[in-house]
């Protein structure tokens, strides 16, 4: 195997996401099995420790697409280079808290973050956030990075997506692979909106398919939104291999390409489709290809589906306006 390494940077390496992102990256699963990976972890101090240990353990896989660990407390080191950058370092939320209360703590991480990005990354940098509130902290560092283009700072909704996918598959007594075309809209918070009228199950239109707006409306929809507290709840500790198979998800469809047929959901800078306003970082129907994505369009939008978009996008201008008054962005 010839090819360049490609660095992938993470941050929050020794987190519980980290620990079970880092694996997978490692054996090909992010970037495939045919692309070798340089792989730098980016902690705090207090961090540090545990990373090594985690990097010992990496060693102890052998995986033979692994070219390298770095491990740093220093920003600019850690995105030197980098061509991913995955930023999952954040404190996540406790029993009780919403995602706003930690606007203020984990706002001032992903400002200078942006800014090493924008100093030290690669030319093709492509940016996953997923640390919480993911869709804002992805504004703050796309803020910070006036060098890159704007569309590669993207917020994690994959995880919203694919519990969407599992529970209406569930529904319907259909396999998860029947399933396409579903979107998560606006902010990876309780607000977000799961919607199915798209979305079809082995080819039929899931909507006419479930038909039972009130399962819709009192059931599913605040299940999925809603999940990352049950999991708290349940698990004493947020959700953590779910977030990163949904990070590896994100990714690797970014780079590949969605199927035909079929498309994703990610947290992307809005060019105002669909009445979201040009800058906030949304989450859209979007398909992929070479690399690169777009906003599925011309979808029309019930009144229903109306009401909770415009919902979750007040969410994220009000976390915008917040973030700005507290000089953020
Ligand atoms: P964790 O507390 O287990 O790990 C976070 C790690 O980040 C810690 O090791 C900490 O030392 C490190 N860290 C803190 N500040 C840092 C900084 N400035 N630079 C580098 N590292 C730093 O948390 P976790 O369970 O791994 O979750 C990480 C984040 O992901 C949280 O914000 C959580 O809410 C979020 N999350 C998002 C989604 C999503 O769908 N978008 C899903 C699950 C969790
Ligand atoms: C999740 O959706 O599981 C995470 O964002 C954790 C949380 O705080 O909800």
């Amino acid at each position: 195997m010839t090819r360049t390494p490609v660095n992938v940077t993470v941050t929050g390496a020794a987190g519980q996401i980290g620990y079970a992102l880092l694996f997978r990256i490692a054996s090909g699963q992010l970037l495939g099995a045919d692309t070798p990976v340089k792989l730098n972890l980016l902690e705090i101090p207090q961090g540090l420790k545990a990373a090594e240990g985690t990097a010992m353990e990496l060693d102890d896989c052998a995986f033979p697409l692994l070219r390298g660990i770095e491990i740093t407390d220093d920003a600019n080191k850690a995105f030197d280079g980098a061509n991913v950058a995955l930023l999952v370092g954040a404190r996540p939320r406790t029993a009780g808290m919403e995602r706003g209360d930690l606007l203020s703590a984990n706002g001032g991480i992903f400002g200078p973050q942006g800014k090493a990005i924008n100093d030290h990354a690669a030319d093709d940098i492509k940016v996953l956030v997923v640390g919480n509130p993911a869709n804002t902290n992805a504004l703050i560092a796309q803020q910070h990075a006036p060098d890159v283009p704007a569309e590669r700072f993207t917020a994690m909704t994959r995880l919203d997506h694919n519990r969407a996918v599992a529970q209406l598959a569930k529904k319907l007594g259909a396999s998860v692979d029947d399933i396409k075309k579903l979107t998560i809209w606006g902010n990876h918070s309780a607000t977000q909106y799961p919607d199915i009228f798209h979305a079809e199950v082995a080819g039929k239109n899931a909507a006419e398919a479930v038909n039972d707006e009130k399962w819709l409306a009192e059931e599913f929809i605040p299940t999925v939104a809603k999940r990352g507290a049950a999991i708290i709840e349940a698990r004493g500790a947020s959700s953590a291999a779910s977030a990163a198979n949904a990070a590896i998800d994100h990714v690797h469809t970014w780079v590949n390409g969605t199927p035909e047929g079929d498309w994703t959901s990610m947290g992307v800078v809005s060019d105002g489709s669909y009445g979201v306003p040009e800058g906030i970082i949304s989450s859209f129907p979007v398909t992929t290809k070479d690399g690169r994505f777009e906003i599925v369009q011309g979808l029309e939008i019930s009144d229903f589906s109306r009401t909770r978009i415009d919902a979750s996008v007040q969410e994220l201008i009000d976390e915008r306006d917040a973030v700005r008054s507290l000089g953020l962005i």
